[in-house]
This record gives C-alpha cells, sequence and structure tokens, in this order.
C-alpha cells in the first residue's frame, strides 16, 4: 500500500525534476562552461522512475481500491451478484484456512452455488506451506500471481513455478505445491468430464511462451495456455487489450467463463449492467449472458478467462 500511495508524490517529483532538467539543458546550451555533463539528465530520469520496475501483477495483490483504502467507508463494495453474473472484487474477499492445504489461505470467489461447473479461488501460500489434492476426478490449474512455488509430482522431479507461470493437474494426478514464502496463485478446478478413452496430462508453462493466436475481426491479443484439444474439457486464455481497444463482437455464447483482471481497467458490460472493472477484479459470467469489454486508462488491460470447451452440452 505504500508503494502504491507514494507513487502520486514521485512522478510530481519526476516532473520536477524533469522540468530542472530542461532548465538546465536550455541553460547550459548557453553558457556551456557552467554545466559539464547536460546529458546525464535523462539517464536519471530512467533510473527515478520506479513505475515500470514493478513486479508483473502486483497490482492484483494491490488494488487501487484496497481493503485497506476503504476502511473510512465501512459496508462499501463494488461486488454485485445476479442471476446470471457476479463481481467480486478485493474489498469483500474473505480469507479463511483452505482444507486440506497447509498454512494456506483461500478466498472462494466463484463456486456451484453461484452456478458454476467449476470453483475458483485464490490461494495465498505462507511460510512452508503446501497444497492438498482435490477431490476425486477433479482436475486443476493454477496459475502463480505473486512469489515462487515448487511443484512435485510422483516422478521426484520438481518445477519451480513464478509469475505468470501456470500448471495443469489431470484429475487423480498425484501432486504438491509447496512454497517457502509468500505466493499468491489462482486456482480453477473441475469435476473432469470424461469422454471416450481420452485424458489429459500435466501441463507446465509460463503465458510469455505462447503464441499470439488470430483472433478474426477482433483487434485484442490471444494467448491459451492448454492445448485446444479434445481432452481438455476447459481453457485458458490470456487477453491482451490497449487502451481504447474493446471486443468487436457483444458475444452470447453458452460456455460460461471466470475472468481475473490481471492488469489495467475498463468497462465490463455483463447483460445490462456496465461495471468500471480494474486489476484484482473477479468476473463470473453464466452461459448466454451477454457480454463485452471495453479497456481504458493508461496501460494494457490484461485478462485470464476460464472457458469450457469440446464437451456436448448435453
Ligand atoms: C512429473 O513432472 C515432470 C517434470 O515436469 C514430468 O517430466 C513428468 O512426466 C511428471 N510425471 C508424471 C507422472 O506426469
Amino acid at each position: 500500500m505504500k508503494t502504491a500511495s507514494s507513487s502520486p508524490s514521485r512522478s510530481f517529483l519526476l516532473l520536477l525534476s524533469f522540468t530542472l532538467c530542461t532548465f538546465f539543458l536550455s541553460f547550459s546550451s548557453t553558457f556551456s562552461s557552467v554545466l559539464g555533463d547536460a546529458g546525464s539528465c535523462s539517464a536519471s530520469l530512467i533510473i527515478e522512475n520506479e513505475a515500470t520496475s514493478k513486479p508483473l501483477y502486483w497490482k492484483v495483490t494491490n488494488p487501487t481500491l484496497s481493503p485497506s483504502h476503504l476502511q473510512d467507508l465501512p459496508g462499501f463494495t463494488r461486488s454485485v451478484y445476479k442471476r446470471d453474473h457476479a463481481l467480486i472484487t478485493p474489498e469483500s474477499h474473505v480469507f479463511s484456512p483452505l482444507p486440506e492445504w497447509t498454512n494456506t489461505l483461500g478466498a472462494y470467489l466463484i463456486t456451484p452455488e453461484m452456478g458454476s461447473h467449476f470453483v475458483m479461488y485464490l490461494a495465498k501460500m505462507q511460510e512452508n506451506s503446501r497444497s492438498g489434492l482435490p477431490a476425486r476426478d477433479v482436475e486443476r490449474f493454477v496459475f502463480v500471481i505473486q512469489g515462487t512455488v515448487s511443484l512435485g509430482n510422483t516422478s521426484g522431479i520438481s518445477n519451480k513455478l513464478r509469475v505468470d507461470s501456470y500448471a495443469y493437474l489431470p484429475p487423480n494426478f498425484q501432486h504438491s505445491l509447496k512454497s517457502d514464502d509468500y505466493a499468491t496463485l489462482v486456482v480453477f478446478e473441475r469435476r473432469y468430464v470424461y469422454l471416450n478413452d481420452h485424458m489429459t496430462e500435466q501441463i507446465i508453462g509460463s503465458t510469455d511462451q505462447q503464441p499470439l493466436l488470430e483472433t478474426p475481426g477482433e483487434v485484442f491479443q490471444l494467448r491459451k495456455l492448454l492445448p485446444a484439444a479434445v481432452p481438455y474439457d476447459f481453457n485458458i486464455h490470456i487477453m491482451d487489450f490497449q487502451p481504447g481497444e474493446f471486443l468487436n463482437v457483444k458475444e452470447v455464447h453458452y460456455n460460461q467463463h471466470g475472468l481475473l483482471l490481471l492488469e489495467g481497467q475498463g468497462i465490463y458490460r455483463l447483460g445490462d449492467s456496465w461495471y468500471p472493472v480494474q486489476s484484482g477484479d473477479v468476473i463470473w459470467m453464466a452461459p448466454f449472458v451477454p457480454q463485452w469489454y471495453a479497456a481504458l486508462g493508461k496501460t494494457q488491460s490484461r485478462y485470464l478467462l476460464y472457458k469450457d470447451v469440446n464437451r456436448d452440452p448435453l
């Protein structure tokens, strides 16, 4: 919170130093003997610009309207829960120990009581923490938002998962996520829908290694974190919008979604409601809810989106 609240004064200082710098530069061109190395101005500007050195996705765990910023406004929340959609914002998250996990607090954000066939939750791992296994026949997807976790399986090989990395764990797959320090994950779990002899495999990857995919008629950038293959009954999309870009199609479809806004801000339209949203916000979209997004603000928007695929709705 400290870093977030100090940034306005920091940008003021930046502006001030830039102004002084420009002043001395014009001054020095007239009296070049007075200032020796005028070129150092731009270098110090780059070093002072702390905003660019923030870790990826830091706003998800430090949102602009953080719960601590709202402590003088008891009862306020932007969260909304309706029949066919929900917006769950950080100030209304409720964390409690995750069953089966060790030293881990969880906040369930989307659950079947809303009408979804999956759960979506945040897991805040602490020192010496460890995951539990999902229930029988339940598949799991984890994506690292903060910190580093190590993922081990029965082969005895463990993988380090850093921010922006993810893993898919098939149903009934023995595995364990461990962390020695604070780490935050977003987790999706679903009872796997078996189809013929198909079976999924463990997948480990990171967003930046996934290719950009074609999005006919649309301007946003799309990556898919899981193979677009029949065994997988859901996929996770990463969608990037530059400020001012928006979905061309106002979509209405049978698939359901769980969304986490990782970066940026904009307007999400769900049914007849229009919501200002920002990093850290979570959205549940029931099948057929009309949906549309426009990115606003000064930075790119990136969101992570669960979508069920490859199965007959019957
Ligand atoms: C365990 O993880 C390693 C490393 O990712 C992988 O090569 C191996 O196939 C996994 N074991 C099983 C049983 O999937």
